[in-house]
């Protein structure tokens, strides 16, 4: 049998729910009928080759409970595609709250928001203590938009338990040197940062400014406006959150322009929150440039997507390229797992040249 991927998961909100979902439903299937996945197999290990030995929250629906539990209490609204996951035997521990709780979240009614746990935080020695009690190998942040310090907390808990880091949201630790070098340091292996979706806004968007540039189109001004009803949205409603969100969305679209756009002829960012919308998630992409001759031409473009398994099908990847990276004993940022699967990576490649390298990674 082969041999199991043992994870750690900080915030067990949707995507969470996804991942793990995903980990069940994908048990049941044979590769030729498996829809959904970029690969079947990474480095010997299939997607149901994860196990779930900690995760973290501070939501009193969830503190507690069964993970295969916690992943279905509210506010987690993702759709349920796998809904009989058995006891899993790993229970959601309360974290260290820090900043992934934005005050303005206490102004919404309890099914949409997050609701504090009173029990007691853990400490940092508790929370490394679990996760090397644990064995876990690659631990997962999933925590809200904004959580600076909380982010930095947990990344200093991977390093502390030798746990190799992949960072799905835009808090920069993959793509910030220092952080990388603590990673190099420490012998393990981090992916981030801001994880991009399997068919997202920020994929199809780069894939049009890079087809622009291609056909030798002028790209002169574009934006990609974003709406959602989950909690991530929510979050993002306080916008003094939102700096580096706004940042890892636009120069993911930046980095493929043939010539950089002035920030006021480009907005690319969450724009806002509509309860009704669940975990879909709609995109409004517009380009506007000039072709032959100086003609103006421009492309609209509406998608809609379930938010959560989007980010999984992504990270289901990420993960057990992390662990090939510690079977190799590779340590820092991965380059090219974390250009093909995050918007904020340490080096941009176009997604072309990126899907290479992260083939010729797992081949190696
Ligand atoms: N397609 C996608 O869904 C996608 C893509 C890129 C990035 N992301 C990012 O991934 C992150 C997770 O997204 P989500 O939709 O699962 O969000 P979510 O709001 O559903 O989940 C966040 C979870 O974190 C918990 N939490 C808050 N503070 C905590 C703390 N200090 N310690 C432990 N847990 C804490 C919350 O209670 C909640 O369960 C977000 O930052 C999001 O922007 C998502």
């Amino acid at each position: 049998m082969a041999q199991k991927i043992k994870i750690g998961i900080v915030g067990v909100g949707n995507c969470a729910s996804a991942l793990i979902q995903g980990i069940y439903y994908y048990k049941n299937k044979q590769p030729e009928d498996a829809i959904g996945l970029m690969h079947w197999e990474i480095g010997g290990y299939k997607p149901f080759d994860i196990e779930i030995r900690a995760a973290f929250d501070i939501d009193a629906r969830k503190v507690g409970k069964d993970v295969s539990e916690a992943i279905f209490s509210p506010p987690n609204c993702t759709t349920i595609f796998c809904p009989n996951i058995p006891l899993i035997g790993t229970k959601v521990q309360m974290g260290q709250i820090l900043d992934g709780f934005s005050e303005h979240m206490k102004n919404y009614d309890a099914k949409y928001t997050f609701v504090l746990s009173d029990a007691p935080q853990l400490s940092q020695e508790e929370v490394v203590n679990i996760l090397k009690e644990n064995q876990v190998e690659v631990l997962l942040n999933y925590l809200p938009v904004g959580s600076e310090e909380a982010t930095k907390f947990y990344a200093d808990c991977a390093l502390k338990a030798g746990c190799a880091f992949v960072n799905n949201i835009p808090v920069f630790i993959a793509s910030n040197p220092k952080w990388a070098s603590k990673f190099k340091n420490a012998g393990l292996p981090i992916i981030g940062d801001d994880i991009k979706s399997q068919v997202g806004a920020t994929i199809v968007h780069r894939i049009l400014v890079d087809l622009f540039k291609k056909r030798g189109v002028k790209l002169e001004k574009t934006y990609q406006l974003n709406t959602g009803g989950n909690t991530d949205f929510l979050n993002m409603l306080n916008r003094t959150r939102l700096a580096s969100k706004k940042e890892s969305k636009t120069e993911a679209v930046q980095a493929v322009t043939a010539k950089r756009l002035v920030d006021e002829n480009i907005h690319v960012g969450p724009s806002d929150y509509v309860a009704w919308q669940k975990d879909n998630k709609i995109a409004f992409i517009r380009l506007e440039g000039k072709l032959f001759g100086d003609v103006p031409m421009n492309l609209e473009l509406r998608l809609s997507v379930e938010d959560s398994p989007n980010s999984a099908g992504v990270a289901i990847d990420a993960i057990r390229c992390a662990k090939l990276a510690l079977d190799r004993k590779q340590g820092g940022a991965l380059v090219e797992p974390s250009a093909y699967f995050c918007k904020h990576p340490p080096i941009q490649f176009t997604d072309d040249q990126a899907r290479k390298l992260v083939e010729d990674f797992i081949n190696a």
